[in-house]
């Protein structure tokens, strides 16, 4: 009797700890903003976003018709879920959390922003903290990237600025991707990074990824939402690879070449072999002949 009662307060104490679990999102995450203005285009573009995304859990904002799932998938206009910061709502949105799904790649960044947008259009006491960066492809007149390479951190380090009336300043709090150029698309490095108040952002290089002969990869590096930061890379070479052999595509005797290119021990295998069978079969005919030719000698009238 005693153990029965002893397993109800675990049940217990597991489906209180489970629902009632804060959901933590770090201050780095939290502080976020967007990268442009919410507008009334912003929010219609997000409804739809939400309808199609979000809607078949979360129900119509302020209409508390939200699918009833454990934990509750909270009302877009309901306390809990503004209270959130826009950075909360959008890591949340990336994240995901039991039964809601991660939003990482199925959505872009701007049209998290934009579904977030809509969410703000409920709540008229939200004011739009604007992040300082606001599209700095259109902010500045050219944005540079300076590429170096950190040896004892193993990692690829960026820094971004953009000049603007002849000053040149930090781009900070803007999404950054590396990848490594191969010959068919682009392999990313690492995940996506937000640069720092200086404008930095620090990419992990793996320490196994091949590159030419001589170790050398081609590097670039591209904001996350080109739509709202404008289309700016920088391509460079660094020798930061493992250097590995590859026979060129033109190399003498390599097998997808023509004849004369065909490695030597193949052609040799095929013209022994082919020599063979036919051997075989002109012994076999001067066999017949020869056997043909005794019979006549010995029966003329054949
Ligand atoms: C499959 C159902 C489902 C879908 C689809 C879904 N959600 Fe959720 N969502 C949930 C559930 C369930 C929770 C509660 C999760 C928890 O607290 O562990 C949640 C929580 C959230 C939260 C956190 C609220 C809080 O407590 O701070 C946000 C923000 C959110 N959803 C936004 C969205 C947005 C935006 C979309 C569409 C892009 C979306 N959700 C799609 C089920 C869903």
């Amino acid at each position: 009797m005693k153990h029965r009662y002893f397993l109800l307060l675990i049940v217990l104490f597991l489906a209180t700890g489970t629902s009632a679990q804060e959901w933590v999102i770090s201050q780095e995450k939290g502080a976020k903003l967007s990268p442009f203005l919410f507008s009334d285009s912003t929010r219609q573009t997000g409804k739809e976003l939400y309808n199609l995304n979000c809607k078949s859990c979360h129900g119509d904002p302020g209409k508390n018709n939200a699918v009833k799932l454990v934990p509750q998938p909270p009302d877009p206009a309901s306390l809990q879920m503004q209270m959130n910061s826009d950075g909360a709502l959008y890591s949340k949105v990336e994240e995901g959390r039991g039964p809601m799904p991660s939003f990482r790649n199925t959505l872009t960044v701007s049209d998290k922003w934009k579904i977030i947008s809509y969410l703000r259009g409920t709540n008229d006491k939200y004011i739009q903290e604007v992040a300082k960066k606001v599209a700095f492809g259109t902010a500045f007149e050219k944005v540079e990237f300076h590429l170096y390479w950190n040896r004892e951190q193993k990692s690829v380090q960026v820094s971004v600025s953009g000049i603007r009336e002849m000053k040149r300043q930090p781009v900070s709090g803007a999404e950054f991707k590396l990848f490594v150029k191969r010959y068919f698309g682009n392999l990313p490095v690492d995940a996506a990074k937000a640069s720092d108040v200086q404008g930095n952002v620090s990419f992990n290089f793996p320490p196994d990824l091949p590159g030419d002969s001589a170790g050398r990869v081609r590097l670039l590096v591209k904001p996350v939402d080109e739509a709202a930061l404008g289309e700016v890379s920088m391509d460079t070479v660094m020798n930061i690879g493992v250097p590995s052999y590859r026979p060129p595509l033109n190399e003498p005797r390599a097998l997808w070449n023509v004849v004369q290119k065909t490695p030597v021990w193949l052609l040799l295998v095929y013209l022994i072999s082919v020599l063979t069978v036919w051997g075989f079969i002109l012994y076999v005919l001067l066999l017949l002949r020869a056997l043909y030719k005794s019979g006549v000698e010995k029966d003329p009238k054949i």
